[in-house]
């Protein structure tokens, strides 16, 4: 949510800038601002997405080498030019950016229009920045002071740059809760909501810390906690490669990443199955072999497209490790008093491992005893720093805001997990676990073939492209494809949609079914195939329009829908990561045909770090 890019250095800042503006549009897209030294603070703000903040200033001369930018997600404030960021303050001497929200920022207001100040904006935003000229107004306290005390007043979540009239040498950054990347470079600093916009500069980054300020000059970076402590920065090296930040050749970042899914899925098993000696090995959580061994359940918390991973691998470690699993929502977890003990393992799953919510849901469970596994693909990001161990899926960056290979990849993960607990608990055989690794390390192979349908996929978008409502069916570890399936096609063309466990059709809606209705169903050949049989007739009968995913050579079902679409033949617990690519290809296509942004949906953005 919001991406914030600032620059201290030698070079021209606008272009660096604007560059990072684009590859962090992913976190929201509403408007665009820029803030540069050149003879003074100059600010330029624009309402739309980055391409139009770029046109408002294309005849406008830009200089300046230092300067910093926002594309922003909506919060406070509807999206428009006087709301974009930056905000400045009264004096105009001040200017900030942020992603987060300030909660408190309605009491802070008053008390400050009540002084006098007056606001430009509907924003929390503006209101930290006129609280900062205020401690300063009435302490005379200078600058990196005064944001400090200012920050100690704020209750909320925040990453912030700020800047400053009377010091062009100077750039402040804070968070609380919103991620911030600092990459060092020679005589140069960047700072970026993540390492996207930084890659191509320099690999060495700090991941700055919740309640943590940096001032950057060109020379230095220094960084203290909010209550004053010097922090000394701890410098990583950046694992991220330039080419996986662009499109490849493809049209839309989406396609790219549903077709690097065969990739994907290897990268997230590399060195961690052992098919011949059916052994599983997750070094990010072997500390906590013996605890497994003990555990009494697992609660699993995530969000959208992750929930909906967890939701697979509910199935797959209640099937194999035979360990009690809930799969809860994040932001419900959170708000509720739930039941947690010392024996509970918690996982939370977490593409960007930035989510608000997700990130509460840990902090409540670690308050409550519980051990933690991340399950994430950001490297570095708030969530696998706070969790107690856990598995990164190492998908690469996903860039388009509809998650793909990121699913396919967590899910990988929850498959690997439930048999490395298995195998550690003794509920499975050796030879099941060298059986199921076998067929586990063919998957990507069986990935690609999958893929192979995107021709007949495009055809049948085609029949369905202008239907106001779709229904996606499946059972068992098939329901939650299901889910994703609706998803996707909700999420990137505006397609009303809904996934249901196929039995549950004829609760409620069944009602919906006449001729005008496609319905998706997942049947392909496991135990509940009969069973889905059934639910199509129930279908059929209705005049429904039925599309089936179905095993290659299936012909019962292929003789009653009205579409197939075949997968290639695997293991029952496989068949999630096989089901869902054609799912995804159907959504993309239908989302294309009807012209709609596929990777920037309305409405959305990749990484939700508000609640
Ligand atoms: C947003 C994204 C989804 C994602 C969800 C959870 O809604 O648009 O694609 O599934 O957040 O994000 P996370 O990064 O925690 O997996």
């Amino acid at each position: 949510m919001c991406g914030i890019v600032g620059y201290i250095g030698f070079r021209e800042a606008y272009p660096i800038i604007i560059k990072g503006l684009h590859r962090l549009e992913y976190r929201g897209y509403d408007s665009a601002g820029i803030a540069l030294f050149d003879k003074g603070l100059k600010v330029y703000k624009k309402a739309g997405k980055v391409s139009d903040l770029e046109n408002f200033v294309k005849d406008i001369k830009l200089h300046g080498t230092i300067g910093m930018g926002h594309t922003r997600w909506a919060t406070h404030g509807a999206p428009s030019d006087r709301n974009s960021h930056p905000h400045s303050s009264g004096n105009r001497k001040l200017t900030i950016i942020h992603n987060g929200i300030i909660e408190n920022y309605g009491v802070i207001k008053e008390t400050l229009i009540e002084k006098g100040h007056i606001f430009k904006s509907d924003t929390d935003t503006e209101v930290l920045i006129h609280l900062i000229e205020d401690i300063q107004n009435e302490t005379g306290m200078e600058l990196r002071e005064a944001v400090r005390v200012a920050l100690t007043k704020v209750i909320g979540a925040y990453a912030i740059v700020i800047m400053s009239d009377d010091e062009p040498d100077l750039l402040i950054a804070a968070r609380k809760g919103s991620p911030m990347v600092i990459g060092v470079g020679k005589g140069e600093y960047f700072i970026a909501s993540d390492a996207t916009p930084i890659v191509e500069y320099t690999k060495n980054v700090v991941y700055l810390n919740d309640n943590e300020v940096a001032y950057l000059t060109r020379e230095s970076l220094l960084i203290k906690t909010i209550d004053n402590k010097v922090h000394t920065p701890y410098i990583q090296k950046l694992d991220l490669k330039l080419e996986m930040l662009e499109k490849g050749g493809y049209e839309h970042f989406m396609l790219k990443e549903i077709y690097e899914q065969p990739r994907s899925i290897r990268d997230c098993m590399r060195g961690r199955i052992y098919p011949q000696q059916g052994k599983v090995q997750l070094g990010g959580i072997k500390e906590y072999t013996e605890k497994l061994k003990n555990i009494d359940r697992i609660i699993i918390v995530a969000c959208g497209t992750s929930w909906h991973a967890g939701l697979v691998g509910e199935y797959l470690i209640e099937e194999y490790a035979r360990v009690p699993v809930e799969v809860e929502y994040a932001s419900e977890f959170r708000y509720r008093n739930p039941i947690i003990t010392e024996k509970d393992l918690v996982i939370a799953i977490s593409q960007s491992g930035e989510t608000a919510d997700t990130m509460a849901a840990i902090e409540l469970a670690k308050e409550k005893g519980a051990t933690i596994f991340g399950i994430c693909n950001v490297v570095g990001a708030s969530i696998p720093r706070t969790t107690h161990a856990g598995v990164y899926t190492h998908a690469g960056p996903e860039i388009g805001v509809a998650s793909t290979k990121a699913f396919t990849a967590q899910v990988t993960v929850l498959t690997l997990m439930a048999f490395y607990i298995a195998q550690q608990r003794g509920t499975i055989t050796q030879s099941k676990l060298v059986e199921h690794l076998t067929e586990l390390n063919s998957i990507p192979q069986l990935v690609e073939r999958a893929l192979l349908s995107n021709d007949h996929i495009k055809e049948i978008a085609w029949k369905f492209k202008d239907c106001p409502n779709c229904l996606f069916l499946g059972r068992g570890s098939s329901f939650p494809v299901a889910l994703e399936g609706a998803l996707k096609l909700k999420e990137i063309s505006y397609i009303h949609a809904e996934g249901y466990p196929a039995a549950e059709m004829k609760h409620g809606p069944i009602a919906l079914i006449d001729d005008d209705m496609p319905v998706v169903f997942i049947a392909t050949k496991d135990s509940s195939y009969e069973k889905v049989i059934s639910n199509i007739q129930e279908v059929k009968a209705r005049k429904g329009h039925v599309i089936a995913i179905v095993t290659e050579g299936d012909t019962e079902v292929k003789n009653m829908a009205d579409f197939v679409i075949e997968i290639p033949e695997t293991d029952e617990a496989f068949v999630p990561l096989l089901a869902t690519i054609p799912l995804q290809l159907l959504a993309y296509h239908i989302a294309v045909m009807r012209g709609c942004n596929v990777d920037q949906p309305r409405n959305l953005a990749k990484s939700v770090t508000v609640e």
